[in-house]
């Protein structure tokens, strides 16, 4: 699947693209059962929320088939390769849970920040696509973006090491006060199988989930192939 000219100007404008049921619900139907699988294992790539309930789960394309070609799909690949202009790895696989009632905060940050800061990346050259498992509503922790914000470069921020079971580094109220001013604030929702494409330096948070209805996201972060120097 290859962007469109008026996509690729949508998506250096704004920072992202939102593609709506690009995969189909009994697609993504296997592929939430396969994650709640992943989650009751007891494995060190599972993360938990302070309650014990599931915050992420890593590498999930190294050990499970579905999400190997998940993580492989060219619908995913080619237009985050089109939009990177070159080859591309996969820095890190990630399917995020926010649990129905247990599903904790991600605060305010840029994901470039950390793939900078604590894994040396050295250039913005690599993003996130997301793909909703479970339909994303206004009410079960929608991710929040702030448009035009990866307009903004690397912003400063500290490394929260307490707020959830999860570190991060975050950026201070002032700063997303004045980004929202100018950009305003937008939470895509949909039907499980749409998609987000969003630029490493764009803001973005999502607050819990105290609904009965699970949220889960996979995120695959995949890098310019450039950017690796052996
Ligand atoms: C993230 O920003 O990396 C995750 C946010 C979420 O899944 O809600
Ligand atoms: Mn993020």
């Amino acid at each position: 699947m290859l962007l469109t000219d008026a996509q690729l100007e949508e998506f250096d404008r704004e920072g992202y693209l939102f593609l709506p049921s690009c995969f189909s619900k009994e697609e993504m139907a296997l592929l939430a059962s396969e994650a709640e699988g992943i989650y009751a294992e007891d494995r060190k790539e599972v993360w938990r929320e302070s309650s014990g309930a599931p915050r992420t789960a890593f590498a999930a394309h190294t050990y499970n088939e579905a999400y190997r070609r998940l993580g492989a799909h060219p619908r995913l690949i080619e237009p985050v390769s089109q939009l990177l202009d070159d080859d591309l790895y996969m820095h890190q696989f990630k399917i995020n849970a926010k649990a129905a009632f247990d599903g904790d905060v991600w605060q305010w940050h840029q994901d470039f920040g950390t793939w900078h800061r604590d894994d040396g990346m050295p250039e913005p050259r690599a993003m996130n696509i997301a793909v909703f498992l479970d339909e994303v509503m206004p009410i079960n922790g929608a991710l929040m973006f702030i448009p035009k914000s990866h307009k903004a470069g690397v912003l400063e921020a500290g490394h929260d090491l307490s707020t959830t079971s999860y570190p991060l580094w975050t950026l201070d109220k002032a700063e997303v006060t004045k980004l929202a001013d100018e950009g305003g604030i937008v939470a895509p929702t949909g039907p499980a199988g749409s998609v987000i494409m969003f630029h490493g330096n764009l803001v973005h948070a999502s607050p819990p989930n105290i609904t009965p209805y699970p949220r889960k996201i996979v995120y695959l972060t995949l890098c310019a192939l450039s950017l690796i120097h052996i």
